[in-house]
């Protein structure tokens, strides 16, 4: 396992049902954490957590030297590499997404703005961490950020193209396929929270927590977004000829006029992972290895459990996160029943963690409906603490009511 956040730590831990698993380069929260380069290490098969090692080609690397590799090569990666040439391949596939114009000069793009109405969207078009995505009502802010990107001033060289797109307006929903070629399996959808604070206030985040199952979505749903979504985007990868070998994380917007891709992903969410992989019940280390061998066993199958994971975040996160405090009331937090911990940003020792990052851990309850496991998620977060912890206490709030307690 390639990486070293709360995903990873969850892949890990469900890998481990059946596998020996070795972190590269993990952290001192994530069992078998190894400091090694992946290329420096024996193993029958490599799961590449982040976005950053595909973009760059580290999947080609391995598969070179003959290695196993679950995740796409970098011609696949783009999907996720270059906001502008995923929505072009988009457009070939006729896969239902945002009005949008792409743009490396500040006049054509001020323009193109003046015509879109609020909410105003406006993208880098290369990596910025989940980051990049400015969502506001304010045509001033949205001037001020197409200014701000393509000066290079904002986010560097990933912001001198950037997208505007019309901005879409209803439920969020992710959704993780298992690919190979142009075969894939869906696994069941959750909903991840992206903004600060309570309330979907705050600037966007990479996460600050997720539940599944997402109620209201159902077989009809998940049907349209394989055969209208996922398979068409693989046919148009395998168009361009890139055989896809990995996870296609498909962003929805659920609008008024039926679901609309946001962004694909190369990789799995973070921190919907640490509520969907836990939920499989069929061997999660067998469905990967097929795929990156070019073939798909049989379809995943899912406990009915729920799960809830909230983000434990520094103070400051996203903008400027305070780290290097002492991490306490793990262990309080681990024996509460149902809950377990994905460990993110932290560094120091197992015993002795300090944060070390923007999201520094994931708890994540498991209970038989979304309330219970909300409940329980909850009461472990409360048993945790450092100077300026952050945490939304709305998380799954909503859905726990229409599930049903
Ligand atoms: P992205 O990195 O493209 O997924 O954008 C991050 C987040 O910004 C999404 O999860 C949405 O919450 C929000 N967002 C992105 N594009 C749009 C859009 N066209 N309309 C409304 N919200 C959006
Ligand atoms: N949770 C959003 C992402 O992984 O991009």
């Amino acid at each position: 396992m390639v990486g070293s956040g709360g995903r990873e730590h969850a892949l890990a831990s469900v890998l481990g049902r059946d596998a020996e698993v070795v972190v590269v380069p993990g952290n001192p929260g994530i069992p078998n954490s190894l400091d090694a380069a992946p290329e420096d290490v024996e193993a029958d098969l490599f799961v590449i957590g982040p976005e950053a090692p595909l973009v760059d080609g580290l999947a080609d690397r391995l598969r070179a030297a003959g290695r196993l590799v679950f995740g796409p090569g970098a011609d696949g990666a783009r999907l996720e590499g270059s906001k502008a040439w995923m929505k072009d391949l988009l457009a070939d596939a006729g896969v239902p997404t945002a009005r949008h114009g792409s743009f490396t000069e500040p006049a054509p793009a001020l323009e193109f703005l003046d015509t879109m109405a609020p909410p105003f969207v406006v993208k880098t078009d290369g990596l910025a961490a989940g980051k990049g995505v400015v969502v506001t009502d304010s045509l001033t802010e949205a001037r001020n950020a197409v200014e701000d990107y393509l000066s290079g001033a904002a986010f560097g060289d990933a912001g001198r193209r950037l997208v505007v797109e019309e901005g879409l307006i209803g439920e969020e929903l992710s959704v993780l396929a298992i690919c190979a070629g142009t075969e894939a399996v869906l696994l069941p959808a959750a909903q991840d929270f992206k903004r600060a604070l309570d309330g979907d206030e705050g600037p966007n985040t990479g996460g600050m927590g997720a539940f599944s199952p997402v109620p209201g979505v159902g077989h009809e749903l998940m049907a349209t977004v394989k055969d209208d979504f996922v398979l068409p985007t693989l046919e148009a990868l395998a168009a361009r000829g890139i055989d896809y070998r990995g996870v296609l994380y498909a962003g929805l917007m659920i609008t008024a006029d039926g679901p609309k891709l946001l962004e694909y992903n190369v990789r799995f969410g973070d921190p919907e992972t640490q509520v969907v992989l836990p939920r499989l019940t069929s061997s999660l280390t067998e469905m990967l290895a097929a795929a990156a061998a070019g073939r798909l066993g049989d379809e995943p199958t899912s406990s009915d459990d729920a799960m809830v994971t909230v983000v434990c975040a520094s103070e400051g996160y996203p903008a400027s996160p305070r780290t290097g405090d002492r991490i306490e009331g793990l262990d309080a937090a681990r024996s509460v029943e149902g809950v377990e911990l994905f460990l993110a940003g932290v560094a120091g020792e197992p015993g002795d963690l300090r944060t070390a990052g923007g999201r520094v851990l994931n708890v994540t309850g498991r209970g038989r409906n979304l309330a219970d496991a909300r409940e329980r998620a909850m009461r472990a977060v409360g048993e945790i603490g450092w100077p300026g912890m952050q945490h939304r206490n709305d998380i799954a709030l909503a859905a726990s009511s229409a599930d049903g307690a």
